[in-house]
């Protein structure tokens, strides 16, 4: 299947979502959230979600969609694109928003930011996997070692520039998800 790679990806994403929601009734019900939490989730937002995988979908999955005719200005491709954009703004408010946080206590912003981030990605990632993956693993038949290897490809240049390797990522959603349930 060509996007197992970034379906994978999706589910790394949804496991940070969840820690995200459960900071999120912490924050609403007036529990502090320490920095070694909130780090992490803006870390692993910029970086992973941002820098590398939506840079392995419009580095390699979209171009090689818009080969097999899908054009890339309209449609479920300029959507996605699109979406892109609002998750990069959302992730640099809430970086803000959990400085601004850490340093004086007030919550009110964060929470809406941690809110506006769960909703818009959760809602990205459907159209995805029951969409957009869907088309392009029907159009893309026969190309699936082709586009593997891209997306592989893409993933580790990432990886580099960001200084990071796929175990780090994976070991800092396994310390949220913990981190956070010590917390509740
Ligand atoms: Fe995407
Ligand atoms: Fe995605």
């Amino acid at each position: 299947m060509s996007t197992e790679s970034l379906r994978k990806d999706h589910l790394l994403i949804e496991k940070v979502l969840k820690s995200m929601q459960v900071t999120l009734e912490l924050l609403r019900s007036g529990k502090k959230i320490p920095e070694s939490i909130l780090v992490p989730v803006v870390d692993f937002s910029k970086n992973f979600t941002d820098v590398c995988h939506h840079g392995k979908e419009e580095e390699s999955l979209f171009p090689a969609l818009e080969r097999a005719g899908m054009p890339r200005h309209m449609g479920p491709i300029a959507v996605m694109l699109m979406e892109h954009q609002v998750t990069k703004q959302i992730v640099q408010r809430m970086d803000a928003s959990s400085k601004e946080y850490l340093r004086s206590g007030s919550s009110e912003q964060l929470v809406h930011d941690i809110s506006d981030y769960i909703e818009h990605v959760s809602a990205h990632l459907w159209k995805e996997n029951n969409r957009l993956f869907v088309m392009a693993e029907m159009r893309l038949q026969g190309l699936t070692e082709e586009i593997t290897a891209q997306l592989d490809d893409v993933e580790s240049k990432k990886l580099i520039q960001l200084g990071k390797t796929r175990a780090d990522y994976e070991k800092m959603t396994d310390d949220l998800e913990q981190n956070i349930s010590k917390l509740n």
